[in-house]
C-alpha cells in the first residue's frame, strides 16, 4: 500500500469579469491540466489523501493578491505536492516477470473459459451488476459497462472479497473529499506478464475506485489494456455519485445543475461581481470556495476602494468545467459575489472557444445565511460616477440636474500659411435650460436617485475646446480636429 496526496493548482481571475460573467476561459487554459489517473493493474489497493487544509490554504492565496497571501501560497503548495506524483503508481506496478501478484476475489463469480471473451461476456458478472442495490445517498450513473472511469481528481482504490455497493459506498462516504466511485469486475494476471509467462493465467479482481468528481458513461472509457500478451478486460462496471447537497456550514445550498450563474446589475445599477478562480486536480469541494469568499471579504475590507464602500463577497458559485466531454474535465470554478442571486439567473450553459466547448456540471450556489447582501446604493453610485468620467458624459450631467450647459462656438481663423492653429473659447449660456434628456445607454440601468447623486459628484466642471484647423492652399482642403477636455473640479 503507498500513500501519495492529491495534487492541486490553483489560478485566480487577473481581470474584473466582462457583462455577463462568462467563464475566464484564458485563466482556466493558463491552469495547469489535473492529471486524471485510474485504478493500476497489480496491486491489491492504493490509497491517496485529500488534504482539506492545504487545498483551502492554496485557494484563499490564488485569489489575493498582498504579500501575506503570496506566503500562505507558498506553504500550502509545499504541504500538497510533498510526495504527489502519479509517477508513483507506475513505479509501483513495474515488478519482475512471472513475480505473483494479489490473489483474486473470493466472492468473485466463476468465468466459463479463461479467455478474455468469455471474461467480457460472462453473465454472471452481468447479472450481479444488474441486480446491485443503489446504497443509500448514491444515485446510479451507469450500469454493467465494460469500462472503468476516468473522472476527476482520483482518489484511490480498494479491492474486494466480493462486488458489494453498499461497502464499496461506505468507504467512499468514509473517504476526505469521495464524490463518486466505480466498482467493477477486472481480468487481471495471476502473475506479472512478461518473459516466460507472456499470457498467464487471470485472476477475477473486484475493484472499488473513488473519485472526487462525477462518474459518468462519457468518462467510462478505459476498457483495459495489454500487459505483454494479457489482455486486461473489464465487465459490470457501475458508477455511482453521491446525491445530497455538498453543504457548507453558515451558507444555504442549492443545486442548479449544468448552468453557471449569470448576475445582473442590482436594482441599484451596482456590478455585484467580484472576482473568479480555478482548482484544478484536487477533489470537488465547495468548501474551498468559502475559504477564498471569507478571505475575499477579510480582504477588501483592508483594502477599500478610494471611491465607494468594499465589496464583501456573500455568495459564491461553484462547479466543475470540461471541455467537450466529461472526461476531459479542467477543474473547480468559484466565481465570487456581493449579492445573492436566485437560481433563475442560472444560464449560463457553456461557452465556445475555437472548436472547444467549455461545459459546466456539479453547479451549486452558496448564499451566506446570516447576511445575503442587499442592493447596493452606494456602490451604484461610485460605479455611475465612474462611468460618467470614462465615458465623458459630464455634460450629459448638467443637462440631467437642470443645469446651464455650456456650448461651444468655434471660430477660424485662415491665414495664408499652409497652416494655422486658433483656439476656440467656450461660452456658457445664460439661460439655464431644463429640458428632457435621454438617458446614454450605460447609465439607464441606474434608478434617477443613483444618477443624481453620481452626476452631482461629477459637476460643476470647466470645458475646454481645441480646434486646431490645417489649410493647405494649393489643394484647398481643410481639415479641422477639435478636441474636448473636461476638468473635473471637487464641488
Ligand atoms: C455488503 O457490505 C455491507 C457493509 O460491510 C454488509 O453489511 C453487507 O452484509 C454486505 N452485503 C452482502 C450481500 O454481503
Ligand atoms: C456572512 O456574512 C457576514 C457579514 O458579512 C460575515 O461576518 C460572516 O462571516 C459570513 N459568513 C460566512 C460563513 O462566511
Ligand atoms: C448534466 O450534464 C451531465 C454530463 O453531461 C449529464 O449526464 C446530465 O444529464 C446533465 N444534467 C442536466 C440536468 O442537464
Ligand atoms: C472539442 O471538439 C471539437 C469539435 O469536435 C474539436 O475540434 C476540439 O479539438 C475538441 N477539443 C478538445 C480539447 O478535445
Amino acid at each position: 500500500m503507498r500513500c501519495f496526496l492529491v495534487a492541486a493548482a490553483v489560478m485566480a481571475a487577473v481581470s474584473a469579469s466582462p457583462k455577463p460573467q462568462d467563464m475566464e476561459i484564458d485563466m482556466i487554459i493558463a491552469a495547469p491540466d489535473p492529471v486524471i489517473t485510474g485504478a493500476p493493474v497489480g496491486v491489491a489497493e492504493q490509497l491517496v489523501t485529500y488534504d482539506v487544509a492545504s487545498a483551502s490554504a492554496m485557494v484563499v492565496a490564488a485569489v489575493l493578491d498582498d504579500a501575506e497571501a503570496a506566503d500562505a501560497e507558498a506553504d500550502a503548495t509545499d504541504a500538497a505536492i510533498t510526495d504527489a506524483t502519479v509517477t508513483d503508481a507506475a513505479r509501483m506496478v513495474k515488478r519482475t516477470a512471472c513475480a505473483p501478484q494479489p490473489a483474486g476475489a473470493t466472492g468473485a463469480p466463476a468465468v466459463s473459459s479463461d479467455t478474455p471473451s468469455a471474461f467480457s461476456a460472462n453473465p454472471a458478472f452481468a447479472a450481479i451488476a444488474n441486480a446491485a442495490p443503489v446504497p443509500l445517498g448514491y444515485a446510479l450513473s451507469f450500469q454493467n459497462l465494460k469500462a472503468s472511469n476516468n473522472a476527476y481528481a482520483y482518489l484511490g482504490f480498494n479491492t474486494l472479497s466480493a462486488y458489494n455497493t453498499t461497502l464499496c459506498a461506505a468507504k467512499c462516504s468514509a473517504k476526505t473529499g469521495c464524490l463518486s466511485f466505480n466498482l467493477y469486475f477486472e481480468r487481471d494476471p495471476s502473475v506479472t506478464p512478461g518473459p516466460g509467462c507472456e499470457d498467464p493465467p487471470s485472476y477475477t479482481m473486484i475493484k472499488c475506485v473513488y473519485w472526487g468528481g462525477p462518474v459518468t458513461t462519457a468518462n467510462a472509457l478505459n476498457q483495459g489494456q495489454f500487459r505483454s500478451k494479457f489482455h486486461v478486460v473489464i465487465a459490470g462496471s457501475n458508477g455511482y455519485n453521491y446525491n445530497g447537497l455538498p453543504n457548507v456550514p453558515g451558507y444555504i445550498t442549492q443545486s442548479i445543475g449544468n448552468a453557471s450563474i449569470n448576475a445582473p446589475y442590482d436594482s441599484q445599477g451596482c456590478d455585484t461581481y467580484i472576482t473568479s478562480t480555478i482548482i484544478e486536480g484536487a477533489p470537488f469541494d465547495p468548501a474551498n470556495c468559502a475559504a477564498a469568499c471569507y478571505r475575499q471579504s477579510i480582504y477588501n475590507l483592508d483594502h477599500p476602494p478610494k471611491d465607494g464602500p468594499p465589496k464583501t463577497c456573500q455568495f459564491f458559485n461553484t462547479y466543475l468545467v470540461y471541455v467537450n466531454t466529461t472526461a476531459n474535465m479542467q477543474g473547480q470554478y468559484c466565481a465570487l459575489y456581493s449579492e445573492a442571486w436566485p437560481t433563475s439567473y442560472a444560464t449560463n450553459f457553456g461557452q465556445y472557444r475555437g472548436n472547444d466547448h467549455y461545459l459546466i456540471e456539479s453547479s451549486y450556489t452558496y448564499t451566506n445565511e446570516t447576511n445575503p447582501g442587499v442592493p447596493d446604493q452606494a456602490c451604484a453610485v461610485a460605479e455611475a460616477a465612474a462611468q460618467i468620467s470614462y465615458s465623458k458624459l459630464q455634460l450629459f450631467c448638467m443637462a440631467y440636474l437642470g443645469l446651464a450647459v455650456p456650448t461651444a462656438t468655434a471660430t477660424t481663423t485662415v491665414v495664408a500659411t499652409v497652416t494655422s492653429i486658433s483656439t476656440s473659447t467656450v461660452h456658457i449660456d445664460d439661460s439655464p435650460q431644463k429640458r428632457a434628456v435621454d438617458v446614454p445607454n450605460d447609465l439607464q440601468k441606474y434608478p434617477s436617485s443613483v444618477l443624481s447623486s453620481a452626476c452631482s459628484l461629477k459637476v460643476p466642471f470647466t470645458v475646454t475646446t481645441t480646434a486646431t484647423s490645417s489649410t493647405t492652399t494649393t489643394v484647398a482642403t481643410t481639415t479641422t480636429t477639435s478636441t474636448t477636455t473636461y476638468a473635473e473640479t471637487t464641488p
